[in-house]
């Protein structure tokens, strides 16, 4: 078994004063209940350097929600890996289906930020998963396997550095939640992917996000293939987060 990955996705929330009490009540609980799982904050861009200033030498490393494809230059708005790693960002997520929705980000594009990030030296959290449409016509399997081969394909010998996040789409925030079984259905074969296109699928982490929490999180992380959580709502309330991270068995 792989040690879990609990990652926090604040999306578009917080504030100074709000982000530094919720990180004290974070690191104060994790010091109490040190965690057998890794953790992970995920903060808008503006935030790092607070995220930097309070939680190095913590339990909890942090990541940026997106990447730019790009190296450097004429692209207003984007942030770069290297200025993620100015900020010592240890993860970014790439290909949120929040970013292929409303930024029209393609499955090359999410490719080419995967990329890009582990060129940087910045793990990438691939989100793949289908919509509640794709989903009732029998093209869950189709949807997903088509993300991570343009993935798999562009960074190729890179991949044993990547985790991956199912992340159903008509789970997302909807408090809708995949059963275990489904969940686990779909990372078997996201993990069967990876091994024959890489030979270190075993290794590769396959995080489930989509509606996570509290009283869900344990039933989902006992399956076989599921090695995390990518979160959400839960992640911008202490105890919830606390509980879903405390939900994590420690590793064999
Ligand atoms: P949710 O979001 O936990 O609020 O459903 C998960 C995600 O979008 O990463």
């Amino acid at each position: 078994m792989n040690t879990k990955l609990i990652a926090g996705n604040w999306k578009m929330n917080g504030g100074l004063e709000a982000n530094q009490r919720l990180l004290q009540e974070m690191l104060a609980g994790l010091a109490v209940s040190p965690p057998a799982a890794q953790v992970a904050l995920c903060a808008p861009a503006p935030y790092l350097a607070q995220l930097q200033t309070l939680l190095s030498g913590s339990p909890m490393a942090w990541g940026a929600q997106d990447i730019s494809a790009h190296e450097q230059g004429a692209y207003t708005g984007e942030v770069s890996g290297a200025m993620l790693r100015d900020f010592a960002c240890r993860y970014a997520i790439v290909g949120h289906s929040e970013r292929r929705q409303y930024h029209q980000e393609t499955d090359e594009v999410v490719a080419a930020k995967a990329q890009r990030a582990l060129n940087c030296g910045i793990t990438p959290i691939v989100c793949v998963g289908e919509t509640l449409a794709e989903r009732e016509a029998g093209e869950t399997v189709a949807v997903v396997k088509r993300q991570l081969a343009a993935v798999i394909h562009v960074v190729a010998h890179c991949t044993s550095e990547m985790v991956v996040a199912y992340e159903p789409v008509w789970a997302i925030g909807t408090g809708r939640t995949a059963t275990p079984e489904q969940a686990q259905e779909v990372h078997a074969v996201l993990r069967a992917q990876l091994q024959a296109a890489t030979g270190h699928g075993k290794h590769n982490r396959i995080l489930y996000g989509g509606s996570m929490n509290a009283a869900n999180a344990a039933d989902l992380l006992a399956q076989p293939d599921i090695d995390g959580g990518l979160i959400g709502g839960a992640s911008l309330k202490a105890a919830d987060f606390l509980k879903i991270i405390a939900s994590c068995p420690a590793a064999a």
